[in-house]
């Protein structure tokens, strides 16, 4: 089985800041690191550390071709990523000593993925493949929509949050990964608990609390505690949370079991400064004593 994983490809500059910015203030930063990031590449990334093949759908610019290398040594397939006249996505990241983030996205190539584009790469795709998606590209509907038909199992993670996004993709969903504030604000939009929207499995993500799985099929709900760390960069934590989840699916572990492992992960990367290039493999969330 496959993973194919619609998504966004940044170049992560991540800035350590005594403290984080107020408006109108000038701070300097205490340290400045690159990496490849995007919520897309690194839950690619995470995925194909835990074992998956993952085939990366995305678009980078004109001097993006680093990145598409790097995903290449990560283990991800990236003949599905398109080289566009259109600058590569990044992303401007504080980090303040508590580990907390604050994230200027510029979506760049992202978001200039066509339908074409789309469609020949899920045309690739076998019955019963994953198929993943977050909101930082553009063509989410198109994709659910292609790979329901060829059936897909769709999943999609509702970030960063938009309304109006998260509605037209929700009718196609097998699996939908929401943090407690989004969750909250799709109940605003939809007036419906995640139990009642209508997809088989909703994943809540309740940082350093853990996360909470709605069987919505069964009607029941599981928790798995998060383990505790020291956080040194929240960043990315939850893409790998979610890379680990659907690679533990995709390998056919239970989804308790694929939670618990995606628990360890996420919980190893908020003590790694940085995204995507420091997402732990298997072996390494496997032998990780909390
Ligand atoms: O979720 C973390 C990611 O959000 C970063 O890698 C950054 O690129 C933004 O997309
Ligand atoms: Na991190």
């Amino acid at each position: 089985m496959a993973i194919w994983n619609l998504g966004s490809i940044n170049a992560d500059m991540i800035y350590a800041l005594p403290h984080m910015p107020t408006a109108g203030e000038t701070l300097a930063a205490t340290g400045l690191e690159q990496y490849l990031g995007g919520k897309g590449a690194n839950m690619s990334v995470a995925a194909a550390r835990a074992g998956s093949h993952v085939c990366h759908l995305g678009a980078v610019g004109p001097e993006g071709a680093w990145a598409v290398t790097r995903l290449l040594e990560y283990g991800v397939d990236t003949r599905h990523i398109a080289q566009l006249d259109v600058p590569t996505g990044h992303a401007i990241i504080a980090v303040d000593p508590t580990g907390e983030n604050q994230i200027i996205l510029f979506p760049g190539a992202n978001r200039e993925i066509s339908a074409d584009q789309v469609g020949a790469a899920l045309s690739a795709a076998s019955a019963g493949d994953i198929l993943v998606m977050q909101n930082e590209t553009n063509m989410q509907a198109e994709a659910a929509r292609v790979g329901r038909d060829l059936g897909l199992k769709v999943a999609y993670v509702a970030a960063p949050f938009d309304a109006a996004a998260v509605q037209a993709v929700l009718p196609y969903l097998d699996y939908l990964f929401l943090n407690e504030v989004e969750a909250e604000q799709l109940r605003d939009a939809t007036g419906k608990t995640p139990e009642a929207l209508g997809v088989a499995d909703v994943i809540v993500t309740l940082g350093a609390k853990g996360a909470r799985h709605y069987d919505t099929t069964a009607g029941t709900t599981h928790d798995v505690a998060a383990h505790s760390v020291v956080p040194v960069d929240t960043t990315g934590a939850g893409d790998t949370f979610t890379g680990y989840v659907l690679s533990g699916l995709d390998r056919g572990l239970p989804m308790a079991q694929a939670l618990a492992q995606a628990n360890r992960a996420a919980a190893l990367m908020v003590t790694r400064k940085g995204t995507a290039d420091v997402i732990p493999d298997l072996k390494e969330v496997q032998d990780a004593s909390f």
